[in-house]
Parts: structure tokens; sequence; C-alpha cells
């Protein structure tokens, strides 16, 4: 197997993705949710198919990208997305999926349950239809998160019919023990409420997860009552710009009105490249995750040498940090000053919700060099 983050930083800076091409020259992107790896030789080869085909027309047949995803989450954790009389749609990206459900189950106004710090696009997708974010925030933070069940049956209690759940969490990595989705869906059973669980980073749980990932459409007859999960390879085989996701209901007529132009959005490419990675980038998968846990470690180490002010709990998801920079004394927007001294662009913390002042999410997504560099280049802001 090659190195998947092998790519350099010539061959980056030719990148017209947006994490590369939207940062001035001399700045090091940390930032937005892509990985700087070689994409998995079965995704290479499908578009080179596609390429070859010259098939580059509308969004085809769903069952063959369904019936692969099926497959991956039976295989990865147990989970048969196809079994109980559910149905499987696919979508342009999470966020269409994510909009076009929320849209068909709320009227504007509505209250939307959300548990910051969270990710920042959270907020934009509620306020283009005009509901109102409800912020249950998450508990122990500095100790990796935790759900505050006490706090979503406040706000269930309080009126609120729709959580958009982020799992596995962004930006903290966590991963939601079985008991906490299970409390959940009881308590959105009780109040008649859904869950739209968005799972895009669940194939990056890092291999040491002490709880592994836990769909929540496999969680309990009640999750499964009150749940619409939304998949995606996109963050796992680093193939945003491709264009699928996969929503799934586990129950008859779970799904809301959507609209039936949605079946146009998807990409052909990212049909290609979804049954590719679901099916034969598996291996490919497992080296990355392995990469991202032991990155981990080595961050917090950087961390300690370099920027012993700032605060940082490895998670045991996907490749974001939420570092907290309290401790600096930079403000309520630290990333503004590594952005404007150290030239290295992170997220800012004040975008992901309530929590959020103070603190910034680094993308570690890359090769331990440059992951080191962004570190190096942090610290000489100071
Ligand atoms: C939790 C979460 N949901 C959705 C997205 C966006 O996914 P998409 O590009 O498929 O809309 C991201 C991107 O980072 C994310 O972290």
């Amino acid at each position: 197997m090659t190195a998947p983050f092998d790519l350099t930083l010539e061959q980056l800076r030719e990148h017209r993705s947006a994490k590369w091409s939207r940062v001035p020259a001399d700045v090091l992107p940390a930032w937005t949710a892509e990985m700087d790896v070689r994409t998995a030789p079965a995704v290479a080869d499908a578009l080179q198919l596609a390429i070859g085909r010259s098939d580059f027309g509308y969004a085809g047949d769903p069952a063959p990208v369904t019936q692969a995803f099926a497959g991956f989450a039976r295989d990865t954790w147990g989970w048969d997305p196809a079994d109980g009389g559910g149905r499987m749609r696919l979508f342009s990206d999470v966020g269409h999926a994510v909009k076009e459900i929320l849209g068909a189950l709320t009227q504007p106004g509505d209250p939307v349950i959300i548990n910051p710090p969270v990710y920042l696009s959270f907020y934009p997708w509620l306020a283009g239809l005009r509901l109102t974010p409800l912020e249950v925030p998450m508990l122990d933070v500095a100790s990796g998160g935790r759900l505050d069940l006490d706090g979503m049956a406040r706000a269930l209690t309080s009126g609120a019919r729709v959580v958009l759940l982020c799992s596995p969490h962004n930006p903290l990595g966590h991963v939601y023990p079985r008991e906490d989705l299970a409390s959940l869906a009881e308590l959105a059973l009780e109040h008649g409420a859904v869950v739209v669980a968005d799972e895009i980073h669940a194939p990056l749980v890092h291999p040491g997860s002490p709880t592994g990932f836990v769909p929540w459409l496999s969680v309990s007859d009640a999750a499964r009552q009150v749940g619409i999960a939304v998949h995606s390879p996109s963050k796992a085989w680093n193939t945003a710009g491709l264009k699928l996701a996969v929503g799934i209901t586990a129950v008859e007529g779970r799904w809301p009105q959507i609209r039936e132009e949605v079946d146009w959005a998807p990409s052909i490419l990212g049909q290609y490249a979804a049954i590719a990675a679901y099916t034969d980038g598996r291996d490919w998968l497992d080296e990355v995750r392995r990469q991202l846990q032991e990155r981990t470690t080595r961050l917090a180490d950087l961390l300690a040498e370099h920027l012993p002010g700032v605060r940082y709990r490895p998670g045991h998801s996907s490749y974001l940090a939420w570092l907290d920079c309290r401790e600096l004394g930079l403000g309520d927007d630290p990333a503004a000053t590594f952005l404007e001294r150290g030239r290295v662009q992170l997220s800012p913390g004040p975008a992901f919700g309530a929590g959020g002042s103070g603190f910034a999410r680094l993308n570690y997504g890359t090769s331990e060099e440059l992951m080191a560099e962004a570190v190096r280049r942090m610290a000489r802001a100071l």
C-alpha cells in the first residue's frame, strides 16, 4: 500500500480545491475538512473507467450505490440499512440531504436542536431555511465531550420537534456510546420528534475508539422509528467534489415529502466513486484511519512542545482537532492571530456556536510533516 499522505507541498499547492486554492500562497491551510491524501486506487480506477466510457451524464440507477453502501455498513458496523422496510435515497451531498429533509419536516421559525460546539455549516443551513438553532451544548468538552441528555429532554419538552445530530461529533471527534443514543431515541419517541443523524464522519472512526461507531438506525426500535441517517463517502475517501450522499430511513413511510428533482442532483462520478470506495476501498481506508489515530498522539506531543498553553484532548474519529487556546490570551478568535502572524489557516472557534470562543479547529488530515509545520507556524504567531 502506498502511503496515502505522500503528496508534496508543491503538488498540493496545485490543487484547485477549496482548502488549497482559497488561501494566499504563503498560507498553510489547516481549515476546511479535506484531507491531503492520494486518492484510493479503487476510486481512481473507477473514475478512469467513467472517463474511458465517456459516461458523464446525469446520475443513474441508485441501486448499485445503495447496495455497495449496505455491504460496507453490514461488514463494518453489523448494520444492514436495507433491513426493515426502509428506503435509501441519493442526494448531491450531506448538506443537500439535510436541507431537503429539514425543509420537508419544518416550517420557517421552527427550532432545531443542535449540540455546539458543532460543525459550523449547521448554522447557515438552518438560517437558509429560516429555522432557529436551539443549542444544547456538549458537556465535558475538556474530556472529549458528552451529550447533555437532561438538556435534550428540556429542549424537547419546550416544544422542539427536530434534532440535527452530528455523529460522530465534529469538531470534538466524540463517538457517542450506544446508551446515550438509546436514551436520546427514547426521548425523541416520547416527544414525537425526528432525529436527523449526520453520520458523514462514521467511516473515519479510529481503530482504537473505545466505543466504536454505532449507526443511529441500529441503536434500537425507538431510534429506527424516529430517525433519518445521512451518509457519504466524501469525508472518508476525500471525494467531496464528487457530490454524492445517501439518506436512509429504516421504517416504511418515515421519509418526509422530498422533492422529485432530488434524484437528478447527485453526480454520476460520485456514484462511480462511491461504489468503488464502499466495495474495494476498505484497505485504503483502514490505513488512513490507522495513520489519523497516530497523528493525534503526535499532535499532542507537538502542541506540548511548541504551544504548551493550548489544551487538546484527542478525539476518536476523523481528522479535526478542537484546540482550547484561551490561555494564550488571543481573544475570541485565536485563528485570526494564527493566520495574520503565523500564516496558517485554522477554522475559527466562534463559528462553531456556543463554547467556541477562544477555540480553533485544526485539520490534521495531512502528512506528519505538514501537521508539524502548522503547529510551528501557530507557535510563531505568539
Ligand atoms: C458533520 C459534517 N456534515 C456535513 C459536512 C459537509 O458534507 P457535504 O460536503 O457532503 O455537504 C461536513 C464537512 O466537513 C461535516 O463535517
